[in-house]
């Protein structure tokens, strides 16, 4: 695939990634602890019924000058058991707010590095959400993984608790930019632990890269994506380097080995994706390569794709989030609750029995409607709006109204090979794929006036 330079130099802008409308950025200071209560025993009314937990563990024992997560650098033992015991008291604090009938469809651990926790604490954990509630069939239950920590007896512990996904950070396999980012090596050679996790069949496997990384040519990185279809994971994400040294001051360090320019970084990224589909890899949304058998890629094709913060997923198994842990989201369905991103008021908030949520949005239903026209172009690229306005009881232009969409843009996006659009149908190109940030980001009126700071779309 080959994207036009022009193209990407004029919408190389900065553009919310969307992973929730309205973007965190968005998200106000809680002025009324009450409200944020009622918000979450009224989610109990609300679709879907299903739960889903995510569990944030911020420690990490090396920063990665690159990484953008909310991690802490701590090898205080005292202070990550103090956590891991806050965590199953917040378990207890949300217990009695949410229906007793509804199930757990999907457990999520990440981070910083959940396996950087010893095993007994994952166990506390999970016995933990186990005891409290009832799990569908097959619920998902995945941990982003550093394959600096991970052991053979690591992956039977998470098997034996019912973990069936990890993801691992490789970022790439080539030492000098590893080095240059500060990444800690694996502990085992990873085709090693790779076999191994492949020895459960259950257990569905994703692999991180980033391009746009200090030191990261066409050549080398060739072999980095090789090596990753090698290894043959069901899943991968290519993520684009994301540089905001104005948030995440260590970045800046990079700047000093020189950063691959715009193009550059665009020639990585059509060459990876290029290698990957000719694997047979199935591009997924922005970022996420799938095995054509994979959940994913099924899902895709049923326009069925859905997203919430920790990524893709599908409709069947996607509850609303409840989050634990410092900095984390719950996604509800009519409200995003973000948890303080100090571990200090974490901890005290918990102890006094306060939920420690720092920042709130409560959706309007106008905002539900514009979520999930951006939801379709960035997750299925596709939106019928007969159908969207349909599920809504509106006409469809009632729908247009309320995205302040500006059909000049839309046309502009067809004349570029981005899009069709005919008969209240659209429609991403293979082309507008790569653009869908900025396709998505014409149909959120917040983007009229503008004036919130986020990364460029490319
Ligand atoms: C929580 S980490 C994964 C688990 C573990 N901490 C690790 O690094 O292996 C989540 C992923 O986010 C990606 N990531 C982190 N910072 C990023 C950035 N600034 N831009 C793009 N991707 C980033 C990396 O690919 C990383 O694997
Ligand atoms: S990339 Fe992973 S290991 Fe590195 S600092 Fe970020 S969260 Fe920690």
């Amino acid at each position: 695939m080959k994207i036009h330079p022009e193209l990407y130099q004029k919408y190389n802008k900065p553009t919310p990634r969307y992973t929730s409308y309205p973007p965190a950025n968005y998200f106000k200071e809680v002025d009324d602890y009450t409200q944020i209560v009622e918000a979450i025993k009224a989610s109990n009314n609300e679709n879907p019924q299903n739960i889903s937990i995510y569990i944030h563990i911020p420690f990490c024992c090396q920063l990665c000058s690159y990484c953008g997560c909310n991690t802490l650098i701590t090898s205080n033992e005292k202070l990550i058991s103090t956590y891991v015991d806050t965590i199953l008291k917040e378990i207890d604090l949300l217990k009695p707010l949410l229906d007793p009938n509804r199930k757990i469809s999907q457990i999520h651990w990440g981070g910083g590095t959940p396996n950087f926790l010893p095993i007994t604490d994952i166990q506390k954990i999970m016995g933990k959400l186990y005891a409290n509630f009832d799990t569908i069939k097959q619920p998902e239950i995945a941990m982003e993984c550093h394959p600096a920590h991970l052991t053979k007896e690591y992956v039977d512990g998470l098997v034996e608790l019912g973990f069936n996904r990890l993801s691992f950070g490789i970022q790439d396999f080539n030492e000098q930019v590893l080095e240059a980012v500060n990444r800690q090596k694996p502990l085992l050679p990873i085709d090693e632990i790779i076999a191994h996790i492949k020895s459960y069949p259950q257990i569905s496997l994703n692999l991180d890269f980033i391009y746009g990384l200090p030191f990261q040519n066409l050549k080398d990185y060739a072999k980095t994506i090789e090596q990753a279809t090698e290894l043959s994971p069901d899943r991968l994400a290519v993520f684009s380097y994301a540089h905001v040294p104005w948030i995440k001051k260590q970045q800046k360090s990079l700047e000093k080995f020189g950063l691959p320019t715009a193009e550059e970084k665009i020639a990585l990224f059509e060459q990876a994706y290029d290698i990957l589909t000719a694997k047979d890899y199935v591009p997924i949304g922005l970022d996420h390569f799938a095995k054509p058998e994979d959940e994913l890629s099924k899902a895709l094709k049923t326009k069925q794709l859905h997203r919430n913060f920790q990524g893709y997923c599908t409709l069947d198994t996607t509850g609303q989030v409840y989050a634990l842990g410092v900095s984390g989201i719950s996604q509800l369905h009519s409200a995003y609750l973000q948890n303080t991103k100090s571990i200090t008021k974490y901890i005290k908030s918990i102890n006094k029995g306060v939920f420690p949520i720092e920042r709130y949005y409560f959706v309007n239903q106008n905002e539900k409607i514009i979520r999930d026209v951006i939801e379709q172009i960035m997750c299925n690229m596709y939106v019928d709006f007969k159908q969207v306005a349909g599920k809504y009881d509106l006409r469809v232009e009632e729908i247009y109204n309320l995205t302040k969409v500006d059909f000049r843009n839309i046309s502009e996006f067809q004349a570029e090979g981005l899009l069709n659009f005919a008969d209240d149908v659209l429609e991403l190109t293979r082309q507008g794929q790569f653009f869908m940030r900025n396709i998505a980001a014409s149909f959120d009126p917040n983007m009229k006036n503008n004036q919130k700071n986020f990364s460029k779309a490319l």
